[in-house]
């Protein structure tokens, strides 16, 4: 893209602003300010144009689960399931790297945390002795596909080459990076983050399955015969991957999907819940939902809208070739951006200045036909690493890290 063409895109969008140090650049930084500009997807701005909207929900409906006691009953056979798919290379695992973890404030990617107190025990090392679990039951390696963001994506492969994959098989792990969205102020003016870049975040773990596939690892996946991903969080150190019981059940319940979920602690706990909406599976956010929804109970008494969502799902390759290329919802999420200010400096806010647009895996659901929902036991598959301190913080995953007889 040339600078005129790169004024006459962003002018009738009211951004050309983006190039007012353009002349003091080098010829290199020219070059990558208006690849961004060239890359911009400038319909994003109309979703905060006239106000942030909240997207109506359909009508909801409860979405039991496969719950705890049917799952023992049925254990032996759900692991004899999975225990197959995995030896046939069916199962890939998808680690979900390419969030900045603002909420915790690391300078490095969250993969990257140590939580171990007496030993270092990275989040990333923690993760991969999960699955090594499943490795060493099924006698067989896992393709593990790690999305990482233009951000984090050296300082990720790098650490993993560092520690020799925590023992991993090197030819079983693939990288590739998910692509980025700009940062906007409340009145809908793109950022730049330095003279010659446009300010930019990774778009959100929603985009994971189309960057992967831009990436050229469908064919990969094809070539392995991987017909199911396992897609996780980083920062649940619990986290089960590639879980036997849970792929098998999914196979033997004939879905295209399953989610791990976990019974609330609550009614009013904060989590998206796993049930219908239209009569397809959606995970619906708690502040979408009614109180009446929320306090609704069957006759034994049991909440009706009772599973919460871990980030964990299973999903058929097949189906999300056919997915692939619809529209997901966009959200649009209040952050603190840092900026270029109008003398030049660049200003690293202390309170939320303006807009993130992000995709979330979450709305995928819904884009299914069906979904097992898998109910898991909180204590000890759910110790998600957000805040530095209190709720979901590196203290309290900790605890539950000991008390699940892991060595810190
Ligand atoms: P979160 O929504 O908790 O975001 O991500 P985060 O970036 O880790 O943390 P905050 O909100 O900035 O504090 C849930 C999972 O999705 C991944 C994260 O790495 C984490 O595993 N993710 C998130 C991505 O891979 N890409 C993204 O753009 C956002």
């Amino acid at each position: 893209m040339t600078y005129q063409e790169a004024k006459e895109k962003l002018a009738p969008a009211g951004q050309e602003h983006l190039l007012a140090y353009y002349d003091e650049l080098t010829q290199e930084q020219k070059e990558g300010l208006l690849e961004q500009i060239d890359a911009l997807d400038l319909s994003l701005l109309d979703l905060i144009r006239d106000g942030v909207k909240e997207v109506k929900k359909g009508k909801l409906e409860p979405l039991g689960a496969v719950t705890l006691d049917e799952i023992a009953t049925r254990k032996e056979s759900y692991e004899r399931l999975g225990i197959e798919a995995i030896k046939q290379c069916k199962v890939g695992a998808v680690l979900l790297a390419g969030g900045q973890g603002t909420r915790l404030g690391l300078d490095k990617p969250k993969g990257m945390l140590n939580v171990g107190i007496q030993k270092e025990l990275y989040l990333f090392e923690q993760l991969i002795h999960n699955l090594m679990e499943v490795v060493k039951k099924a006698d067989a390696w896992v393709p593990l596909f790690v999305m990482t963001s233009e951000k984090n994506h050296s300082d990720t492969t790098t650490f993993f080459k560092e520690h020799d994959y925590f023992g991993y098989n090197k030819d079983y792990v693939f990288f590739f990076v998910q692509e980025m969205a700009p940062a906007a102020s409340y009145q809908g003016k793109i950022y730049l983050e330095e003279k010659g870049r446009l300010a930019t975040s990774p778009n959100g773990n929603g985009g994971w399955f189309s960057s992967l596939a831009k990436a050229g690892l469908l064919d990969t996946i094809h070539r392995l015969g991987v017909e199911w991903l396992n897609v996780f969080a980083v920062d649940n150190v619990l986290q089960k991957i590639a879980d036997l019981v849970f792929v098998g059940a999914t196979l033997d319940a004939g879905c295209v999907c399953g989610a791990k979920v976990v019974a609330k602690a609550d009614p009013n706990e904060k989590v998206g819940v796993l049930c219908l909406e239209d009569k397809k599976p959606s995970i619906v956010e708690y502040y979408e939902m009614t109180d009446e929804i929320i306090n609704s109970r069957d006759a034994q008494g049991k909440l009706l809208y009772n599973y919460g969502v871990i980030l964990n799902y299973l999903f058929e390759v097949k189906t999300l070739q056919k997915i692939m290329d619809e529209n997901m919802p966009t959200h649009v999420v209040e952050k603190k951006i840092p900026y270029l200010n109008e003398d030049g400096e660049v200003v690293k806010p202390t309170e939320p200045n303006g807009y993130k647009f992000e995709t979330l895996v979450l709305d995928m659901i819904h884009m299914m036909d069906n979904c097992l929902s898998f109910e898991v036991v909180r204590e000890k598959e759910f110790a998600p690493i957000k805040n530095r301190t209190g709720v979901d913080s590196l203290e309290s995953a900790r605890e539950l890290m000991k008390s699940n007889g892991i060595e810190l």
